[in-house]
């Protein structure tokens, strides 16, 4: 097989956006960042040296990392962080897997503008029957004028919500709805009776998104790099972490301009202030003119009708369930029919007291942190699976992680605000035999602020078997489950006020991170760690950690 190898450096590269420049972290100075695109079988080297003054890694989004735990990349959980001045080669191989997945950074909030598309081109034609004339990659991300890890600090220090990032964007480009941002806007070409495939990446910081084009209608193919069963939609709900592959066949009536607008804004479901604004972008008819010229239109610029609205869950939750795993002969759904074990887990929102920080101003004199079941996550100062892996000692700071809440409540009633939500700070890991089938059920909380959070699971993929709006019920909802065709991904938006049921086929050892893809979640410590020991024979065996490995 073909291996191929890429040279990333982590450099600061000064960016201007609404008229405003600043130094931001890149990859070999670009922004957004290089794409990488392989073949499925591919192995791959990714040499990632940090030519800036704070420590990173990277993660590949996605990719399952088949006993190449060592290359995950998320800081203390597979690897200590590369220093400045050092490098670190990510290898791995593309095992069984194909479609538009994404890298970025895995330390702080790095990944704000450390990040890009990683494309995997599969062995056999597309099940699609339909003749693409071309593949679009559209990212979505946050623009934040200020410095991003500074907002992350400052929301530690004050204990409350970070500040909203001042746009988003299109491939980095805000469009024209923001100040000073005429020129900053993304526009596609397209001809007339042509099919497009849109390879669409959520990469904001801290907020799902809707995304729709005026007058056209989305086919979703893909959803985290795996085929699903195609339904036609007027918009699709992603968020971040997640990737959407939909078809787009250019079979409109252009007006005099031929272009038609593409927008994304958030599907809010928090209370905390958040950015509300909208990105907008324009597809651009091919005209039989000579002389094309791609100028954009006058304002103003109409949203498109069938962008849903910024709290309209309703959409979000029939969108979800349309997603259905392909199924067929050659993809065939592996959803595990029976599980060995089942871990309940609440996630959510705490609080802690204040005192005797004097710059925290949260919320009653308490900060917020975040949870699963009460357990608010710490990164320890050292690699989990360096420890685990070598045997060292782990003693309480990796004990068990509890497999269900600590005391029943209501999670989702009015204001469960009891002493069941304070949290304990830990690295605790669910720890499971190779092999194991694993459900996994999500709750959200009302705590203070029921809200839709989106769980990505590394080095594996799972099912998403049930969800639903309220508490589980242990007894009835499972009689519901779809063990036929659910979705297959990395990344679940947990319904807001509800619960998501998921399963895994434990068959990666190695330790894997659980966590919430809103950054400030993950700050909060909304995560949580998954040991998959090793199996019998040597193919059930993590390779041995690579020469380079970063020390602590
Ligand atoms: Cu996309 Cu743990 O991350
Ligand atoms: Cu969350």
């Amino acid at each position: 097989s073909t291996t191929r190898r890429f040279e990333f450096n982590v450099k600061w590269k000064n960016v201007k956006r609404l008229c405003n420049t600043r130094p931001v972290l890149t990859v070999n100075g670009e922004y957004p960042g290089p794409t990488i695109s392989v073949h499925e079988g591919d192995n791959v080297e990714v040499k990632v040296t940090n030519r800036v003054d704070m420590n990173t890694t990277l993660h590949w989004h996605g990719i399952r990392q088949l006993r190449t735990g060592w290359a995950d990349g998320p800081a203390y959980v597979t690897q200590c962080p590369i220093g400045t001045g050092k490098s670190y080669t990510y290898r791995f191989t593309v095992v069984d897997q194909r479609g538009t997945l994404w890298w970025h950074a895995h330390l702080s909030w790095q990944r704000s503008t450390v990040n890009g598309a990683f494309i995997i081109y599969p062995r056999m034609p597309y099940p699609f029957s339909v003749p693409i004339q071309e593949e679009i990659p559209i990212t979505f991300g946050e623009w934040f004028n200020s410095d991003v890890m500074a907002i992350e600090k400052d929301m530690m220090l004050t204990g409350v919500g970070p500040n909203a990032s001042d746009a988003y964007t299109i491939n980095g480009l805000p469009g024209p709805l923001y100040n000073c941002s005429l020129k900053d806007t993304f526009i596609k070409t397209v001809e007339h009776g042509k099919t497009y495939l849109l390879r669409i990446i959520n990469a904001a910081l801290n907020d799902e998104l809707f995304f729709a084009v005026a007058d056209h209608t989305l086919t979703v193919v893909e959803i985290d790099a795996v085929y699903t069963k195609p339904f036609t939609t007027k918009a699709i709900m992603i968020a971040p972490g997640q990737t959407t592959n939909v078809l787009l066949t250019a079979n409109q009536k252009p007006d005099s301009t031929g272009m038609f607008v593409l927008a994304a804004r958030p599907y809010l479901t928090s209370i905390f202030p958040f950015d509300n604004s909208t990105t907008i972008g324009f597809l651009k008819y091919k005209t039989t003119k000579s002389k094309e010229t791609v100028e954009l239109p006058l304002p103003p610029y109409t949203l498109p009708s069938n962008l849903p609205a910024l709290q309209d869950t309703e959409f979000a939750t029939e969108f979800a369930k349309q997603l259905r795993s392909l199924g067929s002969a050659q993809y065939p759904c592996k959803v595990p029919k029976k599980v060995h074990k089942q871990v309940i887990t609440t996630i959510g929102l705490n609080l802690q007291e204040c005192t005797p920080n004097k710059t925290c101003k949260g919320f009653r004199n308490q900060r917020f942190l975040a949870s699963m079941n009460n357990q608010s996550f710490i990164r320890p100062p050292i690699s989990i699976l360096e420890c685990h892996y070598k045997n060292l000692s782990m003693a309480n700071l990796f004990s068990n992680f509890p497999e269900k809440p600590p005391v029943p409540f209501n999670y989702t009633g009015v204001n469960p605000l009891t002493e069941n939500m304070n949290a304990e700070f830990g690295s605790k890991l669910v720890v499971v035999p190779y092999g194991t089938r694993l459900e996994i059920v999500l709750q959200d909380t009302n705590f203070l602020n029921p809200e839709n959070h989106p769980i990505h699971v590394h080095g594996h993929n799972f099912f998403i078997v049930g969800r639903g709006f309220g508490n589980f019920d242990a007894e009835k909802d499972p009689l519901h489950y779809n063990l036929v065709d659910p979705p297959e991904r990395n990344t679940v938006a947990v319904p807001i006020g509800g619960w998501a049921a998921i399963r895994i086929h434990a068959d990666n050892p190695g330790v894997w991170f659980i966590h919430c893809h809103l950054e400030e979640h993950t700050t909060w410590g909304l995560a949580m760690g998954l040991v998959v020991q090793e199996g019998k024979n040597p193919s059930q065996c993590l390779i041995p950690p690579p020469d380079d490995l970063p020390p602590c």
